[in-house]
C-alpha cells in the first residue's frame, strides 16, 4: 500500500463522522473529471477509460488551461506532472489558491519517491501510474477521489446549514429574550403599581395624607433630574418614593391622625414603618435597592435618624432625596395636630436642619428648583412633565 493509499484509507476511516448526513443520490453517476496532459495519446486513452466508467470528462493539454476552466462543478482533477509551461506542481498550487476542495490525482510515468513527497506536500490526493494497466485499481482510485469530493461537498453543505440553523436559533433566542424582558418589565411595573395603589388607597382614607406619596415622588424626581441622575437611578427613585411609606399599610399608625404629639409607645410604632416597608417588598428581588431607600428614608445625616442611625455617606443618595422631599411635603401639608407651613417657612426649616437631619447638597438643589415653583401646581400625577 502506498503512502497515498494510506491517506485515502484515513479518509474512508472518517466515514462514520459523516454517517448522520443524508446520502447524495447517484454518487458515482456522471461525475465531472478534468484532465490536463500534453500527450494526446495518453490523454485520449485516459478519457476513453473514464468515459467507459461513466464519467463526464473535460480535457486540456496544459496546466494554465486547466486552471482557467476549473470551477466547482468538477469532482476530480487528473494532472500530468511534466507539461510545457506550467507543470503539474505549479498547476496544483494555482488550483489550491481557488480553494474549491477538488481532489487532484497526478498522472505520471515517473513514480519516484521525490515526486511523491513533493506532490503530497502540495496537497495531491493520489497518483495514477501511466500507462494504465490495472483498470480495477484505476477505477478504485477515481472512485475514492470522487468519494472524497462528496465528503467535501457534504461537509460544506452541513456547515452552511449549521450556520443558517445557528443564525435562526440565535435570532429566535434574541426575540424570545426581548419578549421575556418586556414581560418581566411589565410584571415589575404591574407589581409596583399594585402596591402603590394600595398605599394610595390608604392615604385617601385620611384627608391629611391624601396625595402625599405622589407629591413626594414628584419632588424627588425634580431633585433627581436636577442632579442629572442616570435613568436607572431615576426609575429606582420613583419606585422607592411610591412605596416609601408602604410599611404603614400593615402597622396600626392610626395614632398619626390624632391631634397633639405622639406618646412614646405610639412613636416607637411609627418608627417601625421603614423596616416593615423594606420587609414587605423583600420577596421582590428586583426592588432590592428600593428596599434600602425605603428603610433609610428617615435616617439623619448626623446619625440621629432611624432605624439604623446611619451617618452622612452611609445613607444612599436616593434615600437622602426622599427624606428632603418627604419632610418638605409633611411640613407644607395640613395635619390634624398642626397648621401647615408656608413654602418659605418649610424651606427655612430644611436649611436650619441641614447637616443634622438633611443632606446639604440635596437641600441646596431642592431650594433652587422649588423657589420659583407654585407647589400647588405640581401635585398632579404628571411625572412625564417633570422628567421632560
Ligand atoms: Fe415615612
Amino acid at each position: 500500500m502506498s503512502i497515498f493509499h494510506f491517506c485515502c484509507d484515513a479518509e474512508i476511516g472518517r466515514k462514520d463522522n459523516y454517517s448522520r448526513w443524508p446520502k447524495l443520490p447517484n454518487v458515482y453517476h456522471m461525475k465531472k473529471i478534468l484532465i490536463a496532459d500534453d500527450d494526446d495519446l495518453v490523454r485520449d486513452a485516459v478519457i476513453k477509460i473514464l468515459e467507459m466508467f461513466g464519467y463526464e470528462v473535460t480535457d486540456v493539454d496544459n496546466g494554465q488551461s486547466a486552471v482557467n476552466i476549473l470551477n466547482d462543478k468538477f469532482d476530480a482533477i487528473i494532472l500530468d506532472i511534466n507539461m510545457p509551461g506550467m507543470d503539474g506542481f505549479e498547476t496544483i498550487q494555482a488550483i489550491n489558491k481557488k480553494d474549491l476542495g477538488i481532489p487532484v490525482l497526478f498522472l505520471t510515468g515517473a513514480g519516484s519517491m521525490e515526486y511523491a513527497v513533493k506532490a503530497i506536500n502540495l496537497g495531491a490526493y493520489d497518483f495514477i501510474t501511466k500507462p494504465i494497466e490495472d483498470l480495477d485499481l484505476f477505477d478504485v482510485k477515481i472512485k475514492r477521489a470522487i468519494e472524497k469530493r462528496m465528503y467535501v461537498l457534504q461537509e460544506k453543505a452541513y456547515k452552511t446549514n449549521l450556520e443558517k440553523e445557528i443564525q435562526a436559533k440565535t435570532k429566535e433566542l434574541a426575540e424570545k429574550n426581548i419578549l421575556l424582558r418586556e414581560y418581566s418589565d411589565q410584571l415589575e411595573i404591574s407589581t409596583v403599581n399594585a402596591i402603590h395603589t394600595l398605599q394610595n388607597a390608604l392615604e385617601q382614607k385620611d384627608r391629611y395624607t391624601a396625595g402625599h406619596t405622589n407629591r413626594v415622588t414628584n419632588y424627588s424626581l425634580m431633585i433627581g433630574k436636577k442632579m442629572n441622575l442616570p435613568r436607572e437611578e431615576i426609575i429606582i427613585l420613583e419606585r422607592a418614593c411610591q412605596l416609601h411609606d408602604i410599611g404603614k399599610l400593615i402597622i396600626d399608625v392610626s395614632c398619626i391622625q390624632k391631634p397633639g404629639p405622639l406618646n412614646y409607645k405610639e412613636w416607637q410604632l411609627v418608627k417601625k414603618h421603614p423596616e416593615v416597608g423594606q420587609s414587605i417588598i423583600k420577596p421582590l428581588a428586583f426592588l432590592a435597592r428600593e428596599g434600602i431607600v425605603i428603610r433609610h428614608h428617615h435616617e439623619w445625616v448626623n446619625g440621629n435618624g432611624y432605624p439604623d442611625g446611619l451617618i452622612g455617606d452611609q445613607i444612599d443618595i436616593l434615600a437622602k432625596i426622599v427624606t428632603v422631599a418627604d419632610s418638605f411635603d409633611a411640613m407644607t401639608s395640613m395635619r390634624s395636630y398642626r397648621v401647615n407651613f408656608s413654602k418659605k417657612k418649610a424651606l427655612e426649616e430644611l436649611k436650619r436642619c441641614t447637616n443634622t437631619q438633611f443632606d446639604e447638597k440635596t437641600v441646596a438643589v431642592f431650594n433652587k428648583i422649588i423657589r420659583d415653583v407654585n407647589i400647588n401646581k405640581i401635585h398632579s400625577n404628571d411625572r412625564q412633565k417633570i422628567l421632560k
